[in-house]
């Protein structure tokens, strides 16, 4: 399957798909055939670069509304043929129509455990909340911010004397490996977006 990477910064997650996808031993279902970055100049397009892989800047201040800026990105990734996209870390909110257009096509992966904390914020939120346990997922992305049927989840424990650096380290870690489970999974075609918006999982035995 042919997947696109949307990003806006760093690109750690697509660093860690890029891995996933090129080592050999993995026999990896998927092939990342486009990197498409919101923002110019940033660390995740090296990334892609360095990897051989093709990359474009949509910059979305060239755009006039949402709604065109969408329509590039979808545009760009029908060419390149993609049939999976990933956002990771892709700081924009995308159009219902762009969610429709992909829907059980595209994964994202949030810094929390959902449905707990969504948002932008959500190691912020996690420390004022207290709690004991964070973690990330990796869910099908639906029209509802930070909703969509959840592909995986990965756990850590918050300690009383982190900051949101250092559970945001902490989280990065296993976000690495929980984004390309999920990938795996659905590029495979083990998991898919089923009737009423819950996942589908063929038992891996
Ligand atoms: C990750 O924490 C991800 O959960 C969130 O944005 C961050 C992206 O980090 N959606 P990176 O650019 O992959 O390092």
């Amino acid at each position: 399957m042919k997947v696109g990477v949307l990003i806006s910064g760093s690109g750690t997650n697509l660093q860690a798909l890029i891995d996933h996808t090129l080592e050999q031993n993995n026999n990896s279902c998927a092939e990342i055939v486009l990197v498409i970055s919101n923002k110019p100049g940033v660390q995740g397009l090296e990334k892609a670069q360095l990897a051989g892989i093709p990359t474009q800047v949509i910059n979305h201040k060239d755009f006039g509304s949402r709604q065109s800026f969408d329509e590039a990105v979808h545009k760009s990734l029908v060419t390149a043929g993609v049939d999976i996209v990933c956002l990771a870390g892709f700081m924009r909110i995308l159009t219902g129509d762009f969610v429709r257009k992909w829907n059980g096509c595209m994964l994202n992966i949030h810094p929390s455990l959902l449905p707990s904390f969504k948002g932008h914020d959500a190691h912020h939120q996690v420390l004022k909340a207290d709690v004991r346990i964070s973690g990330c997922t990796v869910h099908f992305v639906a029209e509802e911010i930070d909703s969509g049927a959840i592909l995986v989840q990965e756990s850590v424990p918050v300690y009383p004397e982190d900051t949101e650096a250092t559970l945001s380290a902490r989280i990065k870690v296993v976000e690495h490996l929980a984004f390309p489970r999920a990938l795996e999974l659905v590029a495979s075609g083990q998991a898919r977006l089923g009737e009423e918006g819950r996942i589908d999982q063929k038992d891996a035995t």
